[in-house]
């Protein structure tokens, strides 16, 4: 059962989510079995905003933010029910072309592993160059020009020098910025981070986590943030989904939820993260 709570609502009934997930069910037809992976999720995001999606490991989190731009591999991935509301229109009935020009340009996804996104043969400022010019048709020497700054925006130093590396030149933390400047060097309105940090050690993470939320406020985006920390979801999300075996078990104000949890789920994940409750 999900339980949504009553609280003051800080978006007026005119002003849709951006992004709506709106019961969506997912299953995985394997050879001797079905994964029901996702069942009858309903989530929703507006500009500026983000919703964190917690939850172990297997619960349905990864299945659900790939379906928003139809990534989950077909076969054996089914989307059996429910819609999925950008801007007002389903993507789950977009044709290829349609949903090719939201992927990466209104919708944009930051992966937990840099390396399965970037090409280990291209030099990484080409890389960001291209995601632009894939979307907008601008010349080369000002692809070149807003790659730059957007390496320089993610805080990465000596963009001229960083520009011309390959991945494997890079470390971690470089990866994953190359990976959010990728992202990002298009505007999208939506960013779907899933597990962006989990690969990097902690100071790193939270340098990302910092980065991720600077330029969400500076652009005005909605951010979608899937994490198993709970600290991480307390410090950056105004609300959180907590989802559990494929559905959503509790969603809310992330202080209310975390505060009062109303689903066993939640006081057990709650009761597993101690720092959370020395802080
Ligand atoms: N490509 C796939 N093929 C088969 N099963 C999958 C696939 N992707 C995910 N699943 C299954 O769907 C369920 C949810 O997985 P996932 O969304 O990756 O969980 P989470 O991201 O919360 O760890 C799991 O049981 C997982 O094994
Ligand atoms: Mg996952």
């Amino acid at each position: 059962m999900t339980s949504e709570r009553a609280t003051t609502d800080p978006h007026p009934a005119d002003k849709r989510p951006l992004l709506e997930i709106d019961h969506l069910s997912v299953d995985f037809r394997l050879e001797s079995s079905v994964v029901h992976a996702v069942q009858d999720v309903s989530l929703h995001v507006h500009a500026g905003e983000t919703l964190a999606v917690v939850g172990e490991s297997g619960s349905g989190k990864s299945a659900t933010a790939l379906s928003v731009l139809r990534l989950n591999p077909s076969p054996p991935c089914v989307y059996t029910g429910g819609e999925i509301r950008f801007d007002g229109r389903d993507l789950l009935t977009l044709s290829e072309k349609e949903l090719g020009r939201v992927r990466g340009r209104d919708i944009a996804m930051v992966f937990q592993d840099p390396m399965t996104c970037l090409d280990p043969l291209q030099r990484v400022g080409a890389q960001v160059a291209e995601v632009l010019r894939l979307h907008t048709g601008i010349s080369r020497a000002e692809a070149r020009k807003a790659a730059l700054a957007a390496l320089d925006e993610v805080g990465i130093p000596d963009p001229e020098v960083r520009y011309r590396q390959y991945p494997h030149e890079l470390s971690g933390g470089l990866r994953q910025r190359v990976m959010i400047a990728t992202a990002l060097v298009t505007r999208p309105r939506v960013v779907i981070a899933d597990e962006p940090t989990t690969a990097l050690d902690v100071t790193v993470q939270r340098q990302i986590l910092d980065l991720l939320v600077s330029l969400q406020d500076k652009h005005d985006m909605a951010v979608v943030l899937i994490t198993h920390d709970l600290a991480v979801v307390a410090e950056t999300a105004d609300r959180v989904a907590v989802m559990n075996k494929g559905r959503v078990v509790e969603t809310g104000e992330v202080l209310d939820v975390f505060d009062r949890p109303a689903d066993a789920y939640t006081r057990r994940l709650l009761a597993a993260t101690p720092r959370l409750e020395a802080a």
